[in-house]
């Protein structure tokens, strides 16, 4: 069997299949099942900075005229309060698995959650994903400050964790490239390529806003496949690509991209939990039928890096389909 060891976020793993941050990932039940099945490493359901912070909004309203040493209190226990039940979970969890555990948080802003990193960090998890989340629907933000916003979260972060951090991001970037650049210079090392959008909709008999489709469809993942393979090897930094990974096919092109892992969601709520060995069975089988001993062989031998023309890498694609040139 060939050698599916990977190492990401400096954790060493034994394959890159990774259980990404969803529903399926927030009780010790189901990432053991996880771990059972094969999968390398999980990624905690996100705890929301909103959560967070409402259940310290919410006493301060109940309790507007109380003593401040009262608000200081509530300000302390609503926090805890809040989080205990994800520490607690997320401590259960670490004692009875073997395969790392990866925390998230979901934010928007620099906000008092970042406080939390800390309390996160002590209940052993090997490291943190930070889902950012900004809506950009503010006339008057450029998208240099939408950016900027990424760096300034990941700056408050860094600034009080020990553990490695990954930053999830959204696939709606004019220039990615740059972007991790500017991200990779202010010291992230580890990207989730990317966090999809939840597609936007309207019930027209409610008339209201609503959302569609939460399940991915797998015509999604050429999103990550580009940008894994534009960035693979340009930086020093880890890459793990998600969104519309649906099976084993996708799995070998994102390695070929230059994906150090994948991120699997979508694929898991329509086949369930075991469908984590299926796919590693298949990955293992392409390997031996190509006769490729190691997932690190055949890793970004298609980015654009290792293109024999990188000028024309994916233009000629584009020219092929519209120009007729042949
Ligand atoms: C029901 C559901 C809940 C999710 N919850 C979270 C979450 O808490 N935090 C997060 O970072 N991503 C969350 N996601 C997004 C997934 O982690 C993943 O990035 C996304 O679904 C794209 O991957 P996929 O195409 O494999 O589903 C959720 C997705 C689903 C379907």
């Amino acid at each position: 069997m060939a050698d599916l060891t990977t190492t990401y976020m400096h954790l060493e793993l034994k394959n890159p299949l990774i259980v990404s941050s969803s529903g399926l990932t927030d009780n010790l039940e189901s990432i053991k099942k996880f771990e059972d099945a094969g999968a390398a490493a999980v990624v905690m359901k996100s705890i929301f900075e909103e959560q967070i912070e409402s259940a310290v909004d919410n006493l301060f309203t109940q309790s507007a005229n109380m003593h401040t040493e009262m608000h200081d209190y509530l300000n302390r226990y609503g926090h805890e309060e809040h989080l205990r039940a994800y520490l607690d979970e997320i401590l259960k969890i670490k004692k009875n698995t073997s395969i790392p555990i990866i925390g998230s948080i979901n934010c928007a802003s620099i906000g008092s959650w970042a406080k939390f990193v800390q309390k996160l960090e002590a209940t052993g998890i090997d490291g943190l994903e930070l889902n950012v989340y900004v809506v950009p629907n503010d006339p008057n933000s450029s998208s240099a400050e939408i950016e900027q916003i990424y760096i300034d979260i990941f700056n408050e972060v860094k600034e009080t964790a020990s553990i490695p951090i990954a930053l999830k991001l959204p696939p709606y970037i004019t220039t990615p490239i740059r972007f991790v650049q500017k991200l990779a210079d202010a010291g992230v090392q580890t990207f989730v390529l990317y966090n999809r959008r939840v597609p936007f909709d309207i019930d027209i008999e409610k008339q209201q806003v609503a959302v569609k489709n939460v399940i991915s469809s797998p015509t999604e993942m050429s999103f990550s496949l580009r940008t894994i393979a534009m960035l693979a090897g340009q930086y020093e930094c880890d890459l793990a690509a998600g969104t519309g990974i649906h099976d084993t096919e996708a799995i070998i092109k994102h390695l070929l991209a230059g994906a150090d892992v994948v991120q699997l969601c979508s694929v898991l709520y329509k086949n369930g939990i075991d469908h984590i060995s299926k796919l590693l069975d298949e990955l293992n089988q392409w390997l031996d039928n190509h006769s490729i001993q190691s997932v690190s062989d055949i890793r970004g031998k298609l980015s654009y890096k290792n293109s024999s023309n990188p000028a024309a890498y994916e233009r000629v694609q584009y020219m092929k389909v519209f120009s007729g040139i042949k």
